[in-house]
């Protein structure tokens, strides 16, 4: 199939577009590289031996798009473009509500134009907001508790009203948890610019020595340690989550929703202690306050997207540290150092 995927520099789009190519999709890669690099794509090329075309343009350029679909001509499409920071969102609200929002409509009225209505989005379980309720079912409300999390419930709520008022839409909702690790070559990984707003690659980069400790949000939750407890998940086995979602939707028109997590729960600790093993040292850390907006529980039930699009991950925890450290150690300053 040929296939359009937004934000394919990025962490999650690099590693699926290389499933995709390794599967003989022929990609092409439309990224603003607002928050990448183009080297994660020259590794992609790499690692699967195969070719794929690039095309450098914002979402929000609507003359660049219809030129990319003019070119590309995609059978379906694949939305990663967007902004992801929590608390960047909560500063720039108009940024992020213009850039994904009017990003994705800019994108649909394009895909309609060219008649390609078929789509796998990234949403997250961020639209679960602060429900204490575990694990969390695709059926229950969305409740975002900030802009970012906002962006990605009103983008689900317009696909599900393109898909009821035109039954020709093929529209896969997928809410990931918490993606980590990197593809197990250690040539592709996440590289956030500036200090990390996430555990994992805060961990990492404390591991390889750019960062002093690891601050641990909280330690006083109703959980087993005490800190937080979050459902991480392998990018490789999200990758796969992907490719799984865009041939249910092949062949099967509608609008479907589906967690992609393993279904456990870990602690920031639990976290810590495994990175440490990966790593073979102890990576330092320190208890502060909690983080305003977290909740103390997040966990998926998988098995909606077990039942119907036979995946489940497949990766441990220990594999995520281990891969994500390989990255790290490979790679200390990103692709910047390339
Ligand atoms: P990322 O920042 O690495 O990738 C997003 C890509 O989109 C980047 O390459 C960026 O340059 C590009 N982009 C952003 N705005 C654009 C625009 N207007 N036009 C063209 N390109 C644009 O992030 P990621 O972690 O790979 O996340 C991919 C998607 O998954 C995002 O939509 C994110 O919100 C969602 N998501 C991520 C996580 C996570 O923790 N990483 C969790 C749940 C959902
Ligand atoms: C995980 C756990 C923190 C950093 C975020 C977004 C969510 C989704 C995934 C995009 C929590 C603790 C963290 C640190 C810490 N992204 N922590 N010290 O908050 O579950 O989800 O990323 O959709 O929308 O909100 O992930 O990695 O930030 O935190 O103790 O330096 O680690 O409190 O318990 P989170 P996270």
């Amino acid at each position: 199939m040929r296939i359009l995927v937004t934000g394919g520099a990025g962490y999650i789009g690099s590693h699926t577009t290389l499933a995709l190519l390794e599967a003989g999709h022929d990609v092409t890669v439309l990224d603003n590289l607002a928050n990448s690099s183009e080297e994660s794509l020259r590794r992609v090329q790499e690692l699967s031996g195969r070719s794929l075309d690039f095309i450098k343009a914002d979402l929000l350029d609507e003359q660049a798009l219809e030129a990319a679909f003019a070119q590309s001509r995609p059978e379906a499409v694949i939305h990663f473009a967007g902004l992801k920071a929590v608390g960047e969102s909560v500063a720039k609200p108009l940024y992020y509500y213009t850039n994904n929002v009017v990003g994705t409509l800019n994108l649909l009225q394009c895909m309609d134009r060219h008649d390609v209505r078929t789509i796998v989005f990234s949403s997250s379980a961020t639209v679960y907001g602060a429900s204490e309720q575990v694990p969390l079912t695709e059926d229950m409300p969305m409740d975002a508790v900030n802009p970012y999390g906002r962006t990605k419930e009103q983008i689900e709520d317009i696909l599900s009203d393109l898909g009821t008022a035109d039954p020709r839409w093929r529209v896969a909702l997928l809410r990931y948890f918490n993606p980590v690790g990197a593809h197990e070559s250690g040539r592709i990984g996440e590289d956030p610019t500036g200090v990390p707003n996430n555990l994992l690659p805060f961990v990492a980069q404390v591991a390889v020595g750019r960062r002093e400790k690891v601050m641990v949000f909280g330690n006083d939750y109703s959980t087993p340690d005490g800190t937080g407890v979050r459902d991480y998940i392998h990018v490789v086995d999200l990758a796969a989550g992907h490719l799984a979602a865009l041939d249910y939707v092949s062949g099967q028109a509608g609008v479907y929703r589906w967690n992609l997590g393993t279904g456990n729960g870990s602690s920031v600790l639990e976290v810590l202690a495994a990175f440490s093993k990966a790593a073979g040292r102890e990576v330092p850390y320190e208890f502060t306050d909690r983080r305003p907006g977290d909740a103390a529980v997040s966990y998926a039930d998988a098995t909606a997207a077990q039942r119907d699009l036979g995946w489940s991950a497949k990766h441990s925890l220990d594999d995520m540290c281990r891969d994500h450290w390989r990255w790290q150690e490979q790679n200390p300053q990103g692709y910047a150092g390339a």
